[in-house]
């Protein structure tokens, strides 16, 4: 830390940046990735079977299916479920554009929800008033009132790793005969209710991407007690082929579909088998960070804190805190640039999906149906969360953010 003298304010900066999210990659993950890679067998094989066993057993599903990205999961759950142009899908507006854009690769219709203002998820409530505003019920079939088209699917976001109320927004989409497909890209390890995310809609998807709870570089998985869903998956994650290139005995294959290339390589396997073993202790570490934040930052005036899940436990994938601009001594914007001079990190989780312009333009989102959103989107502000910070680290974010607020 280095101490700066200008004008009247004793300011710190960092030597080095310390970005809002880095992964934690232990030697044995290293040994382990090297081992695969003077194995001969780099691509889909033994070792994204093994990471699907454990995925499977540590979630407690029947089935896991290990795919490149969670933007790769996401498609082929919609398309599992037979999504087509036909049909419309209802998700979050504040998410990361993966759960939106996914319902438009099928040219489906994507109807946004507002969010709470608590912890920025889908509710009940949201969804409820987002069917009654944006869909007619004839007693069979729900469909979207300015396309006629048949909604087919909800995808709930457990935004920053707090759970969404799953066993109501079930019940709803049951009532509506809507498959439910969560987006739980930021919820492992995440426990909701008792049972552990993945473990409540037909489908659920993770992400492994660099920042996220575990990383296998990029990477998903998809976990689903649906068999029929799994089988159609691993077909469709590899061309349309009906057999694993690993288990294939002669060279005799069929293509039956006009799939996709998202399979998992055993490199990046390797790394997951490793890094869920570890997951638990990176977790306690995110929680450890969380609390402090929360008792260093309980008394900050026009500062909010992210709430623990009270419903289950929180994955702590993001710290996501918000500034009233008519309370905070500085304003979200202010409150980032001050970091950023510090040499610290932060990120915004999300711009809402209706601000982007591809969405503007294709689609007749109104603004006035999100105000919820709408007011997270001039206050929110991740900061930095990993269970590689040092104590330090800690100090050093803590000590920035009590000095710009303070
Ligand atoms: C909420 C959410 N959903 C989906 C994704 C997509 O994940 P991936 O990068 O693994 O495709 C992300 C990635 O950041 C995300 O934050």
């Amino acid at each position: 830390m280095i101490w700066m003298e200008s004008e009247n304010m004793i300011k710190t900066t960092r030597e080095s940046f310390l970005p809002f999210a880095l992964p934690s990659i232990s030697e044995e993950a290293i040994d382990e990735v090297a081992a695969v890679l003077r194995s001969g067998w780099v691509t889909s094989g033994p070792k994204v079977k093994e990471f699907e066993k454990s995925f499977m057993d540590y979630i407690g599903t029947s089935e896991a299916i290990a795919l490149n990205s969670a933007t790769a999961g996401l498609h082929l759950s919609l398309e599992a479920i037979g999504l087509t142009e036909k049909d419309a899908a209802i998700t979050s507006s504040v998410t990361f554009t993966s759960t939106a854009e996914v319902i438009c690769y099928f040219k489906a219709q994507p109807i946004l929800t507002d969010v709470d203002r608590t912890n920025n998820l889908m509710t009940p409530g949201t969804l409820l008033e987002t069917i009654e505003r944006e869909c007619v019920f004839d007693g069979k079939i729900l469909r979207h009132k300015d396309t006629g088209k048949v909604v087919r699917a909800v995808l709930p976001v457990h935004l920053a790793g707090h759970t969404c109320d799953m066993e109501r927004i079930l019940e709803i989409s049951r009532k509506y005969g809507l498959k439910v497909i969560e987006d739980a890209a930021h919820a492992f390890p995440a426990i909701h209710k008792g049972k552990m995310i993945g473990n409540w809609g037909d489908l659920t998807v993770f992400s492994f991407y660099a920042t996220k709870g575990i990383t296998t570089g990029e990477g998903g998985m998809v976990t689903t007690n649906h068999s029929e869903y799994a089988t159609r998956m691993r077909i469709m994650r590899l061309h349309g082929i009906n057999r694993d290139t690993y288990n294939r005995p002669g060279w005799y294959y069929e293509v039956v579909d006009a799939g996709y290339k998202y399979n998992l390589s055993d490199i990046a396997a390797a790394l997951g088998i490793v890094q869920l073993r570890e997951s638990d202790q990176f977790w306690k570490r995110r929680e450890e960070i969380a609390m402090r934040y929360n008792s260093e930052f309980a008394e900050i005036s026009g500062l909010k804190l992210p709430e623990d899940d009270l419903q289950g436990k929180h994955s702590w994938h993001l710290y996501r805190i918000e500034l009233d601009p008519n309370i905070a001594k500085i304003g979200r914007d202010s409150l980032a640039n001050g970091l950023k001079d510090r040499n610290i990190g932060s990120s915004l989780h999300f711009i809402p999906i209706y601000e982007h312009p591809f969405y503007k333009k294709k689609f007749k989102f109104k603004k006035k149906n999100y105000p919820n959103a709408s007011r997270m989107y001039d206050r929110a502000l991740s900061l930095p969360l990993f269970a590689g910070m040092s104590d330090t680290d800690v100090d050093d974010v803590v000590f920035a953010v009590k000095d710009l607020l303070l």
